[in-house]
């Protein structure tokens, strides 16, 4: 402590060279791997040198001999140190941790190994601004604390491999969370229905059977996506949708205010005020009267079969008894824009203010249509409410959904989820980012996490992004990553007063994130019944009805592409009627939906509209 004389049991060495963020230290003492554990010095032990006016703590990054040869009695040894902040005395004599240097060390001042009370003063500051989320691994009797505004308010990441605790991380926190913000609103994206029971009766849990999306909240790109199956649209008949859909929300509105219903060859989409994108209701059987009227009109055959495919593959999703969400009563009420949003986030919260939204029982081409409105439901609330209610939109398997590769994917869903890093915070709308692949995941994305939590991860590639998104000095300390055990993790960034190496507390087993349908796979035999079948079933067609797993395979992946061969699944019934209504792609001259790679060409075109 400044002031204070150092204890000789924990001095080490002394300064001997300084620059601008590192010091290098001569140690006195041997290196010695049988010393006890707080003496011994090594890569990541905090030291502090004692100046006049301030401990300035650094990191340990290195240990050698210098140019000689290592181990021979009578060489000093050298341990180079990054320097990260000061312990300084305050105007009321307390002793308080700031970031950054102002006093520098001068050669030859004393060096120790940070104590327990230095790394309390650090760390174990309870208060209203940080929760506790686990214990120190440099000494596990203090807690391990981060600065909740800091970590929400410049969203966080949590990356490490499959299995090393990173569902259960999160679940740690966001009990924090909850516990600390009850202002906040929590929005879970969890893929693999996992975190249902993990915050209890404090949050809603939304699926596809008590989930209301109408499809008129889909923008354009979205809709296109859902009509179309989560392949690109065919160009002409995207056309005649952006033609139509205004018309359709033009004819609702009219409805509504009681005027005359306009006869259909009356409407013209330029004097609409509406664009494809205003989220308002219209009818789906507005739009396949207008598409049918319009091809009613037509003489050419060719002209015509587009509009028959694109009324077919309407009808076809419409009826589609996996899309319920999104078409089922989907006019009833008018105008629920109003009520969706309340549900979705929990407006007023009725002291559930999170939702954990469940994506494994909704059919796997339309997640990301899906994800999309909802991340960009989420910013434009804030957005338009300006940030009234503070939000975390919180991303499970985020490299899913905004991936790196522009080639994979669904654009719109990277572009919400883009929109709230970069300007999310403006709104007080918050991100949080989970994967096991960080590497995968835009990595415009990763550089807007202002707090970054890494848990054991073995890919190069993985960890060098975590490297040159740690800004912090302590990049050194990544050396560990490979090497973390379960619940480890280390926390970098605004959140934490240092770059801290420290073990997520632990939680208690019922509230372990683990998919429903297995239970850690010790299932008593007993309980096998009909519900958890049921359960799998749903599951598992959720994840192999789709024609095209867009979203990729994972290590958890519950999903094994439908081979093509044996029943007739919704795919193959689609494209029979699809070939009813349009005999020239029955003869193979034109395939009726073109796979997502070969075509991206079209969907960029799409995607400039
Ligand atoms: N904080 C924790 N408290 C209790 N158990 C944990 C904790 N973290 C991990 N575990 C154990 O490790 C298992 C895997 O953790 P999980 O969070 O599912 O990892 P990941 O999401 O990285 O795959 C859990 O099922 C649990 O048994
Ligand atoms: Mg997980």
């Amino acid at each position: 402590m400044p002031g204070s004389p150092v204890d000789s049991l924990r001095l080490v060495g002394h300064v001997f060279s300084v620059s601008g963020s590192q010091a290098n230290i001569r140690l006195t003492g041997p290196v010695r791997s049988e010393l006890p554990d707080d003496r011994r010095i090594t890569v990541g032990k905090f030291l502090a040198m004692r100046t006049l006016r301030s401990s300035v703590v650094g990191v340990v990054t290195d240990v050698d001999t210098g140019q000689k040869p290592a181990g021979e009695a009578g060489i000093p040894l050298t341990a180079r140190v990054d320097l990260l902040g000061e312990l300084k005395e305050g105007k009321g004599g307390s002793v308080r941790f700031q970031r950054g240097i102002t006093d520098y060390p001068v050669i030859g001042d004393e060096v120790d190994l940070l104590g327990s009370d230095d790394l309390r003063r650090i760390y174990d500051t309870a208060s209203a601004d940080t929760i506790n989320i686990g214990q120190l691994q440099q000494d596990s009797s203090i807690g391990a604390r981060i600065k909740i505004d800091d970590m929400l308010g410049k969203h966080f990441a949590l990356f490490g491999s499959t299995g090393v605790g990173k569902s259960s991380g999160v679940a740690v926190i966001l009990r924090q969370v909850l516990e600390m913000r009850p202002d906040l609103r929590i929005f879970l994206i969890d893929p693999h229905n996992e975190y249902g029971h993990s915050f209890r009766d404090r949050a809603q849990v939304l699926n596809p059977k008590n989930l209301k999306l109408p499809f008129w909240l889909f923008n354009f790109e979205e809709t296109v996506d859902v009509f179309f199956r989560g392949r690109p649209g065919l160009e002409e008949e995207v056309e005649i949708l952006s033609q139509v859909i205004p018309q359709a929300k033009n004819m609702f509105a009219n409805a509504r205010n009681g005027e005359v219903q306009h006869s259909l060859r009356k409407l013209d989409s330029s004097t609409t005020g509406y664009t494809v994108d205003t989220p308002v209701p219209y009818r789906l059987s507005d739009l396949v009267s207008l598409i049918d009227e319009r091809m009613g009109k037509l003489e050419n055959r060719s002209t015509t079969t587009r509009y028959g495919r694109l009324a077919a593959r309407i009808e076809m999703v419409r009826k589609d008894p996996r899309y319920a969400f999104m078409f089922d009563n989907a006019n009833v009420g008018g105008d629920t824009m109003v009520e969706v949003i309340g549900q979705l986030f929990r407006l007023p919260a009725n002291g559930r203010p999170m939702t954990v939204m469940q994506l494994a029982g909704f059919p796997a081409e339309v997640v990301d249509s899906v994800v999309s409105v909802l991340g960009r439901m989420a910013f434009e609330f804030g957005l338009w409410s300006d940030g009234a209610v503070p939000l975390l939109f919180a991303c499970e398997e985020a490299h899913r959904y905004a991936p790196g590769d522009k080639a994979i994917g669904f654009g719109p869903t990277r572009k919400a989820i883009s929109r709230i890093a970069k300007e999310g915070r403006k709104y007080r709308v918050f991100l949080a980012v989970v994967t096991q692949r960080p590497a995968e995941l835009d990595s415009t994305i990763i550089s807007q996490c202002s707090t970054i939590f890494a848990m054991r991860m073995a890919n190069e590639r993985d960890q060098n992004i975590i490297r040159s998104a740690v800004s912090d000095a302590a990049a050194g300390l990544l050396a560990f990553v490979p090497s973390l055990g379960t619940r480890e993790v280390f926390a970098f960034g605004e959140g934490v007063a240092l770059p801290t190496r420290l073990r997520f507390s632990e939680l208690a087993a019922e509230y372990i994130p683990r998919s429903e349908s297995v239970s850690s796979g010790k299932i008593d035999t007993a309980s096998v019944d009909a519900t958890l079948i049921e359960r799998v079933v749903e599951r598992w067609r959720g994840a192999t009805m789709g024609n095209r797993h867009r979203l990729g395979t994972t290590t958890q992946d519950h999903g094994t592409p439908t081979p093509e061969t044996g029943s007739t699944t919704p795919l193959e019934a689609e494209r029979s009627l699809l070939r009813a209504a349009a005999p020239s792609i029955a003869s193979g001259k034109a395939p009726p939906v073109t796979p997502a790679r070969q075509d991206s060409d079209l969907r960029a075109r799409l995607l400039r509209k």
